[in-house]
């Protein structure tokens, strides 16, 4: 297998991430034990690629039986009536204890089916073929699955870490260059949290190759969940960067105006200007983080980043405590750390100079 690896520290089970070409199907081989029920749960938007089918094929000779489910692409499967439904299909099949979940897809699928595979039967175990850049670097690892509501994005969920990630990178060509560039977004999170090098080196724009690009962001994910599993030390939270705003954006225009991506890569650019007005970030190192993020064609405002509209939704936000939003600040590019106590009319100021294109004041 032309894979590299990478191990993830859980409580339950270390496990690795392999990120290569040719991954899949073979690479399935060492982690799925033979002759179980399998459940595989895909995005309908890829289940006819030759990859896809490739998989089933194999999962039909390796597998007891293959109960195929089709998740509808897009943020509205992650939803309770979407759960409700797979659930019900599994039971209807007739999956047993013995079974084992692969979820094949994006982050929508890969939470979802993630979900799924914690909860059906108190537990199955899950293994995660992500097939977009956002899957890949990010929603994969670590364990965290859910579904939303309709108050709020991932309000129900539990930590349910794989059995292992397989991320061929071969799923990336076939990906619409919206959905690429919106996974950019999590990417360059990454290299403004926790590595200036890797920022520097998608500055500019896209990478020639994704493979090293992806397994840098996957190494920085396993260092953060595997310190902070269960997201209570202020590690795993940083990932977070962009994100409060993000899913308040998300949460206003209903999953489905805005991409994940390009909601988290508005939600840098305020995070950003409000590390300047709390005096710990420079200027220039906001307007550097702003130039990359539109290198990537990203957006860096929106018209609805107003304090009325998008408290409501973020006061849910789950970093949100009884002391209210804890935001993730930048100190320089490379270095996050998180904050309490922002106060109310600074982030207005923020969300103004951000929604009226302004530099950022101190
Ligand atoms: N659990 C976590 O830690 C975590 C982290 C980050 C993001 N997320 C979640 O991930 C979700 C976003 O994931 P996403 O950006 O992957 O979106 P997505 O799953 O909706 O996929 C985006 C689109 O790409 C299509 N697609 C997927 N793979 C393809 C391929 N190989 N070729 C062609 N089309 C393909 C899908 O059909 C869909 O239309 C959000 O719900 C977000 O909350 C979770």
């Amino acid at each position: 297998m032309n894979a590299q690896r990478v191990r993830v520290k859980s409580a339950a089970r270390d496990y690795s991430v392999y990120v290569g070409e040719k991954i899949l199907p073979q690479g399935l081989q060492s982690h799925l034990p033979p002759k179980v029920p399998v459940a595989m749960l895909v995005d309908e938007g890829i289940a006819a690629l030759p990859l896809t089918l490739a998989i089933f094929a194999w999962l039909e000779k390796r597998a007891s039986r293959v109960v195929r489910v089709r998740i509808p692409a897009g943020e509205r499967s992650k939803s309770v009536e979407e759960y409700g439904r797979v659930v019900r299909q599994l039971a209807g099949a007739g999956l047993t204890r013995d079974g084992w979940i692969v979820a094949v897809g994006g982050g929508v699928t890969g939470d979802l089916a993630g979900f799924v595979a914690a909860t059906y039967l108190r537990g199955l175990p899950v293994i995660q073929i992500p097939t977009t850049v956002v899957a890949m670097v990010d929603s994969s690892v670590g364990g965290k699955t859910g579904i939303d509501l309709p108050e709020g994005k991932n309000l129900v969920g539990a930590f349910h870490p794989p059995q292992a990630v397989l991320a061929d990178l071969r799923w990336l060509e076939s990906l619409p260059p919206a959905e690429r560039r919106a996974g950019m977004a999590e990417v360059l999170k990454y290299g403004a949290i926790a590595d200036s090098k890797l920022f520097a080196s998608l500055a500019k724009g896209p990478p020639r190759s994704m493979r090293k690009v992806v397994k840098r962001c996957v190494e920085i994910k396993a260092k953060l969940a595997g310190e902070d599993e269960r997201d209570l030390k202020g590690k795993r939270a940083l990932l977070n960067f962009g994100h409060t705003v993000a899913h308040g954006l998300e949460g206003i225009v209903g999953y489905e105006g805005l991409r994940h991506g390009e909601a988290v890569a508005i939600g840098m650019v305020v995070a950003a200007h409000l590390s300047v007005k709390a005096r710990r970030f420079k200027k220039k190192a906001a307007e550097k983080l702003k130039a990359a993020i539109r290198a990537h064609g990203l957006p860096v405002t929106h018209p609805e980043l107003r304090w009325d509209r998008l408290s409501p939704v973020m006061a849910r936000d789950k970093k949100a405590t009884t002391q209210g939003i804890r935001w993730v600040l930048l100190k320089k590019i490379g270095k996050a750390d998180l904050v309490s106590g922002v106060t109310e009319k600074k982030i207005q100021m923020a969300l103004e100079e951000v929604r009226e294109g302004k530099l950022p004041k101190g």
